[in-house]
């Protein structure tokens, strides 16, 4: 079977991965290596007044504990990702006697075994002056400052609200919550002759080098960032960690390599996560669910020490066509490590809000939800009136509500039951995600033996990237499958973006499949040439199938036989692919680490995946425990290159998005602005007992405007929709609305009970 484009292949790094043999950042072993263990803050804010190393340093074994007083150098100088830079907060521990929050970073302690390390870690004896923190996004001490972002303004919101015949305006919460994937951070530092080289898990590994040859003060050349597997990322790994330089600082002092697995109650405070949110969303509407008017305040969690923020108004405003809209957005600072990337950081949140506001409003005018939305479904984006690159949002409602039996559903609250009486509800959401676009580079060869082998610095996080560039250059080329052979994740590639918002497959796969097309040539060229198997063939008529040149006569010669031909007895080609509208400076910048992102809004389109997305939950009458029963999803995302890997992906999504809606919650400890469930027994997520059906139907689509091949955003699509369609579901059980996520039992108690 050749490798093609929409084939089903399963995944390339499938059993390495269920073998053990796929190595990932912490299995690295070096000789002579030394093993490091943190030492995190117990306050929140304030500064370290005392450092006291002896007991540390008397473990045996010990061989360098660094605090902010022994660390001693400027470790300051990259910035952070919001900034233009690629680190995850624009402070670093370990330079000043500073706390901001607890779980910072305060001593790194190297050790000859991980045993002793974390020994002196706990001896390290530290003092603080204590200042006032606050950690949760409600306390009465903290304002809410406009992020800065453009907010939409079309038309006069607020009176067309205020004048429409039916309202909703309702404020919707989520919390803070972490990515928790299974694979630990974990780095491995090791310095020969004046050259870095870091195995780390890293959505982005160009990035990573630029930052670390900044920091070093040495050439990019000299730093090499090696992660070939990731053990789950979900925007945890984008951006450079501090503890990792701090490990590279280690390393470079003792010369010696030095590795660090950060255990799991500190990955709540040594990485990002996901800020709490705050929504407020009006809508009005004519009682034929012609929607007139929206508002979307939102308000979003940020650090003392970063502004971030996620609002995602941007994003609500364009769902529906709406001559009404006012967005605004703020953030208010809290004393926690900065926040960051988390799958469909700015939509799953407010998409949990807004969905749930317009299936309130289709309850307000007795309308079924989907019919509401097909109603104002918009033939340009309602914000800059744009056509979009393609938008199959009615067709994956249609879909998806045949697939779910949405026709099986009666209106009324609490009007299904199962035959043992426990209720049943039904309800849907719109997701959507933007396609965005960065540069990337790539270098497809043909080997002698047959082989077709893929580079670039791409990253798969789990996602099927393997096998997903693989089939691109395998189409192109008719090379079977097993043929293929893909390297990814590490920064002496050609050049790769971020694997982060959903880019890898439409960016990386439009420079894989250039370079394809580029090696196609030279290969006819070869073949058609004098001495070649075709020679004086027009190379028009020839095709690629199944490893061989085909002739339109049907003969046939294996590309091993033609390869044979050329000089070389081997063909390689390269390829830059950039966005089609990024100026090339900027594309060089992004080449080499720098931040370049075209879209989802471009001067001619707006580009966006959609979908439509369903729930059926089932809560018990008198326990009012609940249960996800089924989760359909219908998606379209341009062109799927393969529809196994990218049905995991919409899977993946549905299923924490009911971790989201039901349980998943960073709680704050107010009086210590600490995290408080650091552990996964008190930070739950969804597992396989918790969810029931899984159906995510690709819809099929076309799109010529996004990328070289068609393909649109697929990885954090899934999340998107599926909260509010399963609080919507609980509405229809129940008739209890709750607008905060996650919903629990107590929210459900029947009022008056
Ligand atoms: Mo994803 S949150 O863009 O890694």
């Amino acid at each position: 079977m050749d490798g093609s484009i929409g084939i089903p292949v399963v995944r390339r790094d499938a059993t390495a991965k269920a073998t053990g043999a796929a190595t990932y950042a912490a299995d690295h072993g070096h000789v002579g290596v030394a093993y490091a263990a943190l030492t995190l803050s117990t306050i929140a804010r304030g500064r370290i007044t005392r450092v006291d190393a002896t007991a540390a340093e008397a473990v045996p074994g010990v061989q360098l504990v660094l605090t902010h007083r022994s660390m001693n150098r400027d470790l300051g100088s990259e910035t952070f990702v919001m900034k233009g830079g690629h680190m995850q907060s624009s402070f670093m521990p370990l330079t000043s006697d500073e706390v901001h929050y607890a779980g910072q970073i305060v001593g790194l302690v190297v050790a000859d075994t991980t045993e002793a390390a974390e020994q002196a870690a706990r001896a390290l004896d530290l003092d603080y002056a204590i200042q006032p923190a606050f950690a949760a996004m409600g306390d009465p001490n903290r304002t809410a400052k406009p992020d800065g972002e453009p907010e939409v303004v079309i038309g006069d919101a607020d009176a067309a609200v205020a004048r429409a015949p039916v309202r909703v305006d309702q404020e919707y919460t989520t919390p803070a919550q972490h990515h928790h994937p299974i694979e630990l951070y974990a780095t491995t530092a090791s310095w020969n002759d004046g050259k870095l080289l870091v195995e780390s898990p890293s959505q982005w590994v160009i990035g990573q080098r630029a930052a670390l040859a900044t920091i070093f003060g040495i050439p990019a050349e000299d730093v090499q960032v090696v992660s070939p597997y990731v053990g789950g990322a979900f925007g945890s790994k984008a951006t450079l960690l501090p503890h990792t330089v701090l490990v590279a600082a280690a390393a470079q002092r003792l010369g010696r390599p030095i590795k660090l697995v950060v255990p799991r109650d500190a990955m709540f405070t040594v990485g990002s996560f996901r800020p709490a949110t705050r929504n407020r969303i009006a809508l009005g509407a004519e009682r034929d669910g012609t929607i007139t008017a929206m508002i979307h305040e939102a308000v979003g969690q940020s650090a003392e020490i970063d502004h971030i923020a996620f609002p995602g108004t941007n994003v609500t405003a364009r769902m529906y066509d709406i001559a009404n809209i006012r967005t605004a957005e703020s953030t208010i600072a809290t004393d926690v490590n900065t926040p960051g990337f988390q799958r469909a950081p700015a939509e799953a949140a407010s998409f949990f809000a807004f969905e749930s506001a317009v299936d309130e409003l289709a309850v307000a005018l007795g309308m079924d939800p989907i019919e509401l939305r097909i109603k104002n479904e918009p033939k340009v984006d309602p914000v800059k009136g744009l056509p979009w690159s393609s938008r199959s949002l009615v067709r994956c409602y249609r879909r998806g509500a045949e697939l779910f039996g949405w026709d099986r559903r009666t209106p009324g609250i609490g009007s299904m039951r199962t035959k043992d009486g426990v209720l049943i509800g039904y309800g849907c959401a719109s997701a959507t995600y933007p396609s965005a676009m960065a540069p990337a580079a790539a270098q497809v060869a043909l080997t002698g033996d047959g082989l077709l082998r893929v580079r670039t610095a791409a990253h798969d996080v789990g996602t099927g990237a393997y096998t997903v560039l693989g089939q691109v250059a395998a189409d192109v080329l008719g090379v079977a499958n097993e043929m293929v052979q893909v390297e990814l994740g590490n920064s002496e590639l050609p050049s790769g973006p971020m694997s982060g918002g959903s880019v890898t497959t439409g960016s990386a796969g439009s420079a894989v499949h250039m370079a394809a097309m580029a090696l196609r040539d030279k290969l006819l060229q070869v073949a058609t040439a004098e001495g070649g198997p075709f020679a004086g063939h027009d190379q028009a008529t020839l095709r690629l199938t199944s490893g061989n040149i085909v002739s339109a006569d049907g003969t046939a010669h294996s590309l091993a036989d033609v390869l044979k031909a050329s000089p070389a007895g081997s063909l390689e080609a390269s390829a830059e692919w950039k966005p089609p509208l990024m100026d090339a400076g900027q594309a060089q910048q992004g080449l080499r680490g720098g931040h370049a992102m075209q879209g989802p809004i471009t001067a001619t389109h707006a580009i966006y995946s959609f979908g439509a997305q369903f729930a059926e939950v089932h809560v018990d009458p008198l326990l009012r425990t609940m249960r996800v029963a089924r989760m359909v999803g219908a998606f379209a995302c341009g062109r799927v290159i393969n529809p196994r890997t990218a049905r995991s992906n919409l899977v993946g999504g549905m299923i924490w998005g009911a971790g989201f809606a039901l349980l998943e919650e960073t709680q704050v400890d107010r009086p210590r602005a600490r995290f408080a469930n650091q552990d996964l027994a008190g930070y739950h997520i969804a597992t396989s007992a918790d969810i029931g059906e899984v159906t995510a139907e690709i819809v099929d689509e076309t799109d010529t405007v996004v990328n070289a091949i068609g393909a649109k955003a697929v990885g954090e699509i899934g999340i998107v929709g599926m909260p509010a369609a399963i609080a919507n579901a609980v509405y229809h059980a129940t008739g209890i609305r709750v607008r905060k996520t996650p919903i629990r039992v107590e929210n459900l108690l029947p009022s008056g009970s």
